[in-house]
């Protein structure tokens, strides 16, 4: 049975307010979200990857030779030292690439990184993550590993490196989008497990370490490949309805939909959706679009007090599969766009740094008890 929370405690943390952040605002109520006073929608049709990091990490937009440095920079640790090779090489091939990435992170850590944490980690964690997880997942199929190609931005080399051929431009605008979208969120999960690491002055590599292992439940980052899946289960358009209530008959959750902050639409999964009706292919567009209207008609129907509405996950995962991403890569796919969040917030904590140390009532026996002799 579930305790009663008491009264001063506030289930998940609900509402608290943990501190003061000037990255990103996240509007619930109203839907909104901005980094740094930049809507996203705003930051979707003319940023790229890499001026959002510099966005996110320096407060403003870069000019022109502040990104071309910043591209230069990362392109330059995008390539793996011979030890971080080796470290891939040696990890079990059935290791869940997440996993993987989560422990070769870990390999990362021992080599450059100490507090506080500096840009320079931040862009050596941003560019050479994807290097790792390509890396790894080339090696499961058998397949070389590929070396980075200094022609192509962030985001495609990523997936150059993981399917070994330069992408689509159509594959290419849905992942950049992703990734600009994905880079920050608030408060979310991971990054308050980064933060909580980082106050007690350890290092970015061991709160992204902490962040990658939060980021893989399904509550918070493991979400869109079971959307995918549900996607296939469902079939269907004629068989949606059908399907979500009676996943709702048996108490399951829909992947998907819901969220903490959000009390409206996510306004990721809005701009994402209409990147899928071009980049996905029609018919599962449109059967995701039946397998949405169902969720939130069922959803308001038995739940309308909750306020349950798409999130970024839903339109997300076909925003991943549009981009030819296997179902696996989408979570670590999500941990390498938000790498850029979990720097900056980094060096925000670092930067007028407390301890992080809440405190919990205790509802256990009273205190007095005595130990049985002889037992
Ligand atoms: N489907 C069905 N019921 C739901 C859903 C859902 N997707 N989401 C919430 N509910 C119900 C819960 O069962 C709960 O019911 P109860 O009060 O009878 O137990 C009630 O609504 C409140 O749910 P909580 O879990 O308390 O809400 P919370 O704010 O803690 O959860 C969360 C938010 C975890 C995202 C939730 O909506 C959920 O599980 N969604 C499905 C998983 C998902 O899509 N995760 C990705 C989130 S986005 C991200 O992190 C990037």
């Amino acid at each position: 049975m579930v305790p009663e929370p008491s009264a001063r405690a506030r289930s998940g943390l609900e509402d608290v307010v943990v501190g003061d952040s000037a990255i990103t605002l996240v509007a619930g109520e109203t839907g909104g979200l901005a980094y740094r006073g930049f809507e996203i929608g705003e930051l979707a049709r003319h940023a790229s990857f890499e001026g959002v990091l510099y966005l996110l990490l320096e407060g403003d937009p870069p000019t022109t030779p502040q990104l071309a440095e910043l591209t230069r920079e990362l392109a330059s640790r995008r390539v793996l030292p011979i030890a971080l090779q080796r470290a891939a090489d040696a990890l079990p091939a059935e290791l869940p690439p997440l996993e993987a990435l989560r422990s070769l992170v870990s390999t990362m850590g021992t080599r450059s990184f100490g507090y506080p944490p500096t840009r320079a980690q931040g862009y050596e964690l941003v560019a050479k993550a994807p290097s790792l997880l390509a890396r790894v997942v080339r090696r499961r199929k058998g397949a070389a590993a590929v070396a980075p190609d200094p022609e192509l931005g962030h985001v495609a080399n990523y997936l150059y490196l993981l399917q070994g051929r330069r992408p689509t431009e159509r594959a290419l605008r849905a992942l950049e989008t992703y990734f600009i979208l994905l880079a920050d969120h608030g408060m979310n999960a991971s990054t308050f497990a980064l933060r909580v690491v980082l106050s007690t002055q350890s290092d970015l590599a061991s709160g992204a370490v902490a962040a990658l292992a939060a980021l893989k439940g399904p509550l918070h980052g493991g979400a869109p490949s079971k959307v995918s899946d549900m996607l296939d289960a469902v079939g269907d358009p004629g068989e949606a309805e059908r399907w979500i209530d009676a996943a709702l008959e048996r108490k399951e959750r829909l992947m998907g939909f819901g969220h903490r902050a959000y009390k409206t639409e996510d306004p990721r999964a809005r701009i994402f959706k209409e990147v899928a009706r071009v980049a996905a292919e029609p018919r599962r567009f449109a059967l995701a679009l039946e397998v949405e209207r169902a969720a939130l008609a069922a959803l308001g129907r038995r739940r309308p007090e909750q306020r349950l509405y798409t999130n970024v996950e839903f339109w997300g995962a076909l925003v991943l599969e549009a981009a030819g991403l296997e179902r696996d890569l989408f979570t670590p796919t999500f941990a390498l766009a938000r790498t850029a969040g979990w720097t900056a917030h980094a060096l925000e904590q670092a930067g007028a740094n407390r301890l992080i140390r809440p405190d919990v009532d205790y509802t256990g026996p009273a205190v007095g008890r005595t130990w049985p002799t002889g037992a």
